[in-house]
């Protein structure tokens, strides 16, 4: 069992590293490396200390001490440490030369090929795959590489910071010399050698800096490329505008790889992608896939300032850059596209993917105490809701302070590795106030509850609130469970009459419509009313809190049609909706799966709002946002609601039974309305928000039309399919008629497989596809699939798109109640283990919910995880979340 790493623990080394000369010759399966480290004692450490150097699966090859072979017995070596036992204690330069086997490398972490090109992949640990270092983000030194390949295999040779020099290097070889100016920790190094198609333009920096960008894809695939290489400059744009961040070196480059454990890595100057966030034609990429890449090339960029200008002292501090370059990376997404749909997609993620985490056994607070494996900590925990309290940071100090805030730690920080109390330090010395009770939110685990009740009193004419906070107790591996303290919740509110329109009503303690809970139990009077009014509480979803508020349904109306909070809106229909399905999923509900006339109620509504939107602005005023209000709340969340004793079939068939009830109820307004939204004959394609968001309603109506009706469905899909001009369109067509069986599903998914035989990205899209339909038969399909000529366990997105599409986002059949689902899971967990530990982590978090399950399917998949877990010779990264899992 790997050894647990604690916060409580964390020194200074006793050594630093203030620059490092690289010289990697690339060679596909004996790359030599000789790096030399300018030493020295840090005055922070312990005087005399041995020189402990990381290393992982390192070849030694020479090792001198200032220019002369180590004596014999000073220095030990194996591949996971080099110690120098009595270093000088003075600045000294060691020079190590080490060789690595690029080809062989299957986890993908530190220097690797993927489709011939090489690249690296340094965070968290990878460096020391390639050298000998002391791979902390605490060491941070000024880099110099050369590198050298084969002119033939690797034309194109890039490394961090600015190019310096190339030149030829022997029979068929060239070299290129990069030096990167600032300061860095080791996992921000790169490089990339390889045959690449190139597209590039420049940008002039606020600063008056003539900047060269740059994105690198496979030849012949640059046109796909553009999207990606605007998106750079206007992530540049915007951080100029909203942060005043501008960019700090002469070139900025982006490289594409098809093999890639996570979305991309922010590198100095060198952002290494998985290929399937850059990659864009209208083609072969869909609307979400032009938002995710404008959203992943910003928050790579952003992370120039939040994570490489200022870095994290020790990994406890992840969500430091993590955290904080998600919520600047939203904020950007929400100014490029509509703030409001934004807002929704961003609380969806984190209800389906981070509410869960917190309520099951891989909890951990937003900055964790205590590791075994640091990989895998990069959860929705860390990113999303480090982004949240980011989020409450700015509502708790208003803008203007906040932007402040952020001024003053990056300039205080600059060049430094930092921690969550220097950043708070920055709002704290910038506002005044005294943030230590609001610093509870990085350290308590759990999503609090919020429990609203309201009375109104006719005869003193006065509205009163009450709130009550209360968050679970969490075990975790670092301590036992304490008592939770009260948390600083922002609630962002207003009042809306009955009838709507909004009510001046005050409160000394709402300021700018935030009233902040701070203890355990609170109340809000607002006077001079005349009738009770309908509150909005925690608009634009200002904290991250479940909220137990008795709404009435018909003030929960009110909230759909009149509230000023598009967010809000929203919310109010997913609650009615929720009752619903979570009243009919219930296992001890008597008419699980039955249509009610509950949700008759929600049908009428959802009409209402329809209409109300159609007469407001002639058309749709933001057809995305009505699709949003179609979309039913998915089934992780329902289960969610539910709490225990779930029956994912039943939750299934709850939320199928109202899709049908809507698509019955709503069927002829969806019908005009995609008629009234439909794209001109040889309109020119757009990916923009508002083109995306005509397309989103369109297909929303289509998939809800079918499932009322799925014969005229069916045709409706096919007629798409076959006329459609955008991949979103088609594959809208093709999930529609996924979900329908019989002959029409099973030509038209042939016909997709063999039209993109060729392209890899889209058969991804593909096997999601088929691996989330929900049917007993999909399991043989996904098996049959596994075969596909082009899947493999290999490639990261084959895995997720197929695999991890079934596990983690196909809830009825990986709970299939004969446990065959959580067995194919545990299957490839164990196959992939022994490539590639990182991506074979990831996929075992589907078992996630396992305790939430009924009895029958709980113990299959406490079976299923024992299996993993007794598994011989197990990945530490494996073995740490079937630990956590099971414990
Ligand atoms: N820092 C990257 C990001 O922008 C994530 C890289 C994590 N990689 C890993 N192997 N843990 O989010
Ligand atoms: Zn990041």
């Amino acid at each position: 069992m790997q050894t647990i790493v604690r916060l409580a623990d964390y020194r200074p080394s006793d050594y630093l590293i203030d620059r490092v000369d690289l010289d990697v010759r690339l060679h596909p399966t004996e790359t030599r490396i000789t790096a030399t480290l300018g030493l020295r004692p840090n005055p922070a450490g312990e005087p005399g200390a041995p020189l402990v150097l990381d290393g992982d699966e390192l070849t030694l090859v020479a090792i001198a001490l200032d220019g002369q072979p180590t004596g014999p017995g000073a220095v030990a070596v194996t591949p996971r440490a080099l110690t120098l036992h009595q270093p000088p204690q003075r600045p000294f330069v060691l020079e190590i030369e080490t060789q690595v086997n690029p080809s062989t490398n299957t986890k993908l972490m530190g220097l690797y090929r993927s489709n011939g090109v090489y690249c690296t992949q340094c965070e968290a640990d990878g460096f020391r795959r390639i050298t000998y270092f002391l791979d902390r983000p605490d060491v941070m030194a000024v880099f110099t590489t050369r590198i050298e390949g084969s002119r033939e295999a690797a034309p194109v040779l890039l490394g961090n910071g600015n190019p310096v020099e190339q030149g030829e290097a022997g029979p068929g070889r060239h070299y290129a010399i990069w030096h990167d100016p600032h300061p860095k920790p080791a996992y921000l190094f790169a490089l990339v050698g390889g045959r690449l198609g190139r597209v590039g333009s420049r940008f002039t920096t606020m600063e008056g800096r003539d900047v060269e960008i740059a994105v690198y894809v496979e030849p012949g695939k640059e046109g796909r490329a553009d999207f990606a290489l605007d998106a750079v400059a206007r992530s540049m744009a915007w951080d100029e505008r909203t942060f005043g961040r501008a960019y700090d070196l002469d070139v900025f480059n982006v490289v594409a790889v098809s093999d890639f454990n996570m979305g991309a890595m922010e590198n100095k100057g060198l952002n290494i992608f998985n290929d399937k966030y850059v990659l864009a034609s209208p083609e072969t990429a869909t609307d979400a896939d032009y938002a995710n890449i404008e959203a992943i090339i910003a928050h790579e960029y952003f992370h120039n300032w939040s994570g490489n200008r200022v870095t994290c002292r020790d990994w406890f501090q992840l969500c430091l850059k993590e955290g904080l370059t998600v919520f600047r990376d939203q904020e950007f997404s929400s100014d490029e596209r509509s703030r409001p749909v934004h807002r929704i997609a961003e609380v969806r993620t984190l209800r389906a993917r981070q509410f869960p985490e917190d309520a099951g056994p891989l909890a951990h607070p937003v900055r964790p105490q205590a590791y075994r494996e640091i990989n895998n900590f990069y959860t929705a925990t860390v990113y999303e809701k480090g982004a949240e309290i980011v989020r409450m940071l700015r509502t708790f100090l208003g803008p203007e302070t906040f932007r402040a805030g952020m001024d003053r730690y990056f300039t205080v920080c600059d060049g430094t590795a930092a921690t969550v109390e220097d950043f708070l330090a920055a709002f704290a010395a910038e506002s005044g106030r005294d943030l230590s009770a609001f610093s509870r939110w990085y350290a308590q685990a759990g999503t609090p509850t919020v429990a609203v009740s309201s009375t109104y009193d006719a005869a003193a004419r006065t509205y009163t609130l009450t709130f009550r906070q209360s968050l679970p107790v969490v075990a975790t591996e670092a301590a036992a469970p304490a008592a939770p303290q009260p948390l600083v919740i922002p609630v962002v509110l207003g009042l809306v009459a009955p009838g709507g329109g909004p009510v001046e009503a005050a409160s000394e303690r709402v300021r700018d419509g935030v009233f902040v809970l701070d203890r355990a139990e609170d109340s809000l009077v607002f006077g001079g009313l005349d009738a009770a009014p309908v509150p909005s509480l925690f608009r634009g979803f200002s904290a991250p809190v479940k909220v137990e508020h008795a709404l009435t349904r018909d003030e929960r109306l009110t909230l759909l049609a009149h509230d000023g909070d598009a967010f809000n809106r929203w919310q109010a229909a997913q609650s009615l909706a929720m009752e619903v399905l979570v009243g009919r999923a219930r296992a001890d509900a008597p008419l699980a799966g039955e249509a009610g006339p509950d949700g008759a109620s929600l049908t009428a509504a959802l009409a209402t709002f329809l209409d109300g939107e159609a007469a407001a602005g002639g058309t749709l005023a933001d057809p995305a946002f009505a699709a949003l209000v179609l979309t039913l709340p998915g089934e992780q969340e329902i289960a969610q609601a539910i709490g225990a004793e779930i029956d994912p079939d039943a939750i299934w068939r709850a939320r199928q039974t109202l899709r049908v009830q809507l698509g019955r109820d709503l069927g002829p307004r969806l019908l005009a309305l995609r008629e009234a939204l439909a794209e001109p004959e040889g309109a020119p394609f757009s990916p923009d928000a508002a083109s995306a968001g005509r397309r989103s309603l369109r297909n929303a109506a289509l998939d809800l039309v079918t499932a009322a009706d799925p014969e005229s469905g069916t045709a409706l899909a096919v007629a798409q399919l076959a006329g459609a001009a955008t991949m979103t369109d088609r594959l809208a067509a093709l999930a529609t008629l996924s979900l329908v069986p019989g002959e029409a599903r099973e030509t038209a998914l042939a016909r997709f497989g063999e039209a993109y035989r060729g392209e890899p990205l889209v058969l991804d899209k593909w096997f999601a596809l088929q691996a989330m339909i929900p049917e007993a038969g999909t399991l043989e399909r996904v098996r049959g699939l596994m075969h596909h000529a082009a899947f493999s366990l290999g490639n990261p997105n084959r895995v997720r798109s197929l695999i991890a599409s079934f596990s983690l986002n196909n809830p009825s059949q990986f709970h299939r109640p004969d446990g065959a689902g959580y067995d194919l899971t545990a299957e490839v967990v164990l196959a992939l283990d022994g490539k590639n530990p990182q991506v074979a982590a990831r996929l075992l978090t589907a078992f996630n919910t396992w305790r939430m399950v009924e009895g029958g399917r709980r113990r299959h998949a406490e079976a299923a995880l024992r299996r993993v877990a007794e598994a011989p010779g197990l990945s530490p990264d494996v073995s740490d979340i079937a630990g956590r899992s099971l414990a």
